[in-house]
């Protein structure tokens, strides 16, 4: 709706509505028609545009102040030439703006055409260094195969050989074999999931995470946790997936809570929103490193404080990413951490 036809117009000083300046402008014009009188129906021009007045508006608008002029008196063909002059040089201020949108359209579109390009590129290359990570992990798999076997033939047949300090430097390549052996299975999955054809479920996360916590209280049953959820906490999304995000946001809870007499862990979705969120009270972190905290290997606990291999949080962004939703966490030391997701945009 626009001021002309509005049936509460804007309030204006009597006498300077747009249709009486328009009337005014005409008259002047038919007058006078100078150069003076051009730069006015100029800036009337601009007024009407800024009014959100339509073009088929300012044609009847034109013509309501012909005919009220013509009744005045008699318009002879030069007042009617003088008439539409002033006509023209108001519409030529529509022009120039539909020109204006012309113009960012086309600029708008060749923007869209780059992002589309460079999206296709970014992901072109993320396909590549997935292939690439996925094949070297699998190959690597192969000489630690080896090192591993030939170590643990070593540490069986030939222990009694060696002294003390042979002893421990075998215990230690033993070690390492067993970590590098996690962490290419852990670089194998975390590839997978990028590649995984997604299935779309409905799932509920609150019946997945009573679940997980059972097993977990099952592998230490010396541990005391609360876990509190809602009866039912509906997703859309691939079931299995959900499970290992689930899976790893919880077990980061029960870890980072074990020093905790009573653990507090808490699923659910923040109210009027589409945000699920995971709580606990456990030993948080410090928010100067959140922007690393889902890179894989990423820790900021040392082994000794808490144990893992830092795959856990890279694992659940690239299933929420591929569900469409994103990832963020909250926290301070000693005061527990909440990650929120969303799945989907
Ligand atoms: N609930 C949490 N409370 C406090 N810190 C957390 C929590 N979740 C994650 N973190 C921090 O983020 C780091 C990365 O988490 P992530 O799950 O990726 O690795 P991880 O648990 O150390 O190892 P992994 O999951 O591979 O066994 C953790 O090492 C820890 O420093
Ligand atoms: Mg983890």
């Amino acid at each position: 709706m626009t001021e002309l036809d509005s049936p509460h117009p804007a309030p204006q000083p009597s006498g300077d509505t747009l249709p009486s300046r328009y009337a005014e402008a005409l008259r002047l014009a038919l007058l006078a028609p100078t150069a003076d009188a051009r730069a006015r129906a100029w800036d009337l021009g601009r007024d009407l545009v800024d009014a959100g007045i339509a073009l088929p508006e300012l044609s009847a608008l034109h013509h309501q102040a012909l005919a009220q002029l013509a009744n005045e008196q008699a318009l002879g063909p030069e007042a009617l030439e003088a008439a539409s002059v002033l006509f023209g040089e108001v519409v030529s201020v529509y022009e120039l703006v539909a020109r204006g949108y012309r113009d960012s359209n086309v600029a708008l579109r060749r923007r869209n055409h780059e992002l589309e390009h460079a999206k296709e590129a970014v992901e072109a290359a993320s396909r590549e260094l997935e292939a690439f990570s996925y094949s070297v992990s699998h190959d690597l798999r192969v000489p630690l195969h080896s090192i591993d076997g030939f170590s643990r033939a070593l540490e069986e047949d030939n222990a009694s050989q060696l002294d003390e300090v042979g002893r421990s430097h075998l215990k230690r390549v033993r070690e390492a074999t067993r970590r590098m052996a996690g962490l290419i299975d852990d670089l194998l999955r975390l590839a997978r999931i990028s590649r995984e054809q997604l299935c779309d479920e409905i799932v509920d996360l609150a019946d997945l995470s009573r679940g997980i916590i059972e097993r977990l209280q099952k592998g230490a049953p010396s541990r005391h946790v609360e876990l509190s959820a809602p009866d039912h906490l509906m997703a859309r999304g691939d079931p299995r997936l959900l499970a290992v995000a689930m899976e790893n946001l919880l077990s980061n809870a029960w870890k980072f809570t074990s020093r905790r007499a009573v653990g507090h862990l808490e699923v659910g979705l923040l109210p009027g929103t589409p945000v699920y969120f995971v709580r606990d009270d456990g030993a948080g972190f410090d928010m100067r490193h959140v922007a690393r905290l889902f890179g894989a290997f990423v820790r900021l606990h040392t082994p000794q404080e808490f144990e893992g291999t830092g795959v856990g949080l890279a694992t659940v962004q690239r299933i929420v990413l591929r569900h469409g939703g994103r990832i963020w966490a909250e926290s301070a030391v000693d005061r527990g951490a909440t990650f929120y997701f969303t799945l989907g945009s």
